[in-house]
């Protein structure tokens, strides 16, 4: 019973963004967590949608959690476009109109009788927590990408997992290649950093690997392959991060996005396997590894880091420590300001370890 209320507490809990493997682990940690401390636990659909939908709100309990810590995807389902702080409302006359739609949505939260809320998202929905924890809504984040690039986080969960789902794919490329003796160009996610490219990269033996971090340079990456070929090989792979572009030019982009949508990398690999088909005699092809990296089962690294983000959420909710988000460091899993989480992008520093590796064991970074 909370003795403010006379009621039970009641936390709700949401998942936003693109999913990651472990958001399931994350939800059932925090309903478990939560019901252990004699609380109630509602989960909103579709990220804020079903809020302010008004049909998305479901009562959680143990049975709902069941099977939740290996289970891919969001059982509450999520969503990337509808930022309820910049919505797009299309008029009766075909115009779109960006509006803000925070005000119903914090009005919906209290007619709920809602107490708390544990906002499991990325960059966008971290976003948007920190703004509505502004205006008064009680939030605690949980950081989720598989793209790493969350700064105040060492690591967010679903990154390793995607990271072993693209090199067990460069891995089964390494023979294909060999085969035919053809260079094959690979585009993992990664739009504003290039951690998914660097270490499957890595982990896959790429020969060349390109990040947003590093502008290349077509010419650095030819040179490379023809060396590598004279040399003896006859194959290569070449990693390329989706948001990696050419110091002379710029992204490569699917399409611009929509008012209120995100802009859609996508097309750098078989942009970078013309030029170089077009450049050398090598024979070329090129994949998009795509949303294959943000399926299928947590390995169990992430399963464990999600467990421990959701119970940690929980307990900040408790001390009512609201507008934070649980990251990790070396110390643990610890309280940062959601305003400090979402201030930068957390790129691949061009002097990390893992980047003088590659470069040590000669992998061309494109520069
Ligand atoms: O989660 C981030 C991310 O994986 C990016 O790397 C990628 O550009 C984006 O999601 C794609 O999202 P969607 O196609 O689901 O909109």
């Amino acid at each position: 019973m909370d003795p403010s209320t006379s009621r039970p507490f009641r936390l709700a809990v949401n998942t936003g963004g693109g999913d990651a493997p472990g958001l399931n682990a994350v939800i059932r940690a925090v309903v478990l967590t939560a019901l252990n401390r004699g609380w109630e636990v509602v989960g909103i659909r579709r990220g804020y949608e079903g809020l302010m939908d008004g049909d998305g709100l479901v009562p959680m309990g143990v049975e709902t959690v069941q099977g939740l810590t290996a289970r891919g995807g969001t059982i509450l389902g999520t969503t990337n476009r509808g930022n309820p702080l910049r919505w797009p409302r299309h008029n009766p006359d075909g115009s779109v109109e960006i509006i803000d739609r925070s005000g119903e949505l914090i009005e919906a939260f209290r007619r709920h009788n809602l107490d708390a809320l544990v906002a499991i998202g990325g960059d966008g929905s971290l976003h948007i927590a920190a703004e509505l924890s502004e205006r008064g809504l009680p939030v605690v984040g949980v950081p989720k990408t598989i793209d790493n690039d969350l700064a105040a986080t060492d690591v967010t969960f679903g990154f390793h997992t995607a990271v072993q789902t693209a090199s067990d794919a460069i891995d089964k490329l390494h023979s294909t290649a060999a085969s035919h003796s053809r260079i094959m160009v690979v585009e993992l996610m990664g739009r504003d950093a290039g951690w998914i490219a660097l270490y499957a990269g890595l982990a896959g033996a790429a020969d060349v690997i390109l990040l947003p971090e590093i502008p290349y340079s077509m010419d650095a990456v030819l040179e490379h392959l023809r060396a590598r070929m004279r040399r003896g090989p006859t194959y290569a792979i070449v990693v390329v991060a989706e948001g990696a572009y050419p110091s002379n030019g710029k992204v490569t982009l699917v399409e611009e996005g929509k008012p209120g949508a995100a802009r859609r990398y996508g097309g750098l690999a078989e942009q970078v396997a013309t030029e170089i088909a077009d450049q050398t005699d090598f024979e070329t092809r090129s994949l998009v590894l795509g949303h294959l990296q943000r399926g299928g089962q947590p390995i169990a690294f992430d399963r464990i880091l999600s467990l421990r983000f959701g119970a940690a959420a929980v307990e900040l909710v408790a001390r009512r420590d609201f507008g934070c988000m649980v990251a990790l460091d070396a110390s643990g899993v610890r309280a940062v300001p959601l305003a400090d989480a979402v201030a930068r992008t957390k790129k691949v520093p061009l002097d990390s370890e893992e980047i003088l590796t590659a470069r040590k064991l000669g992998i061309c970074l494109g520069d």
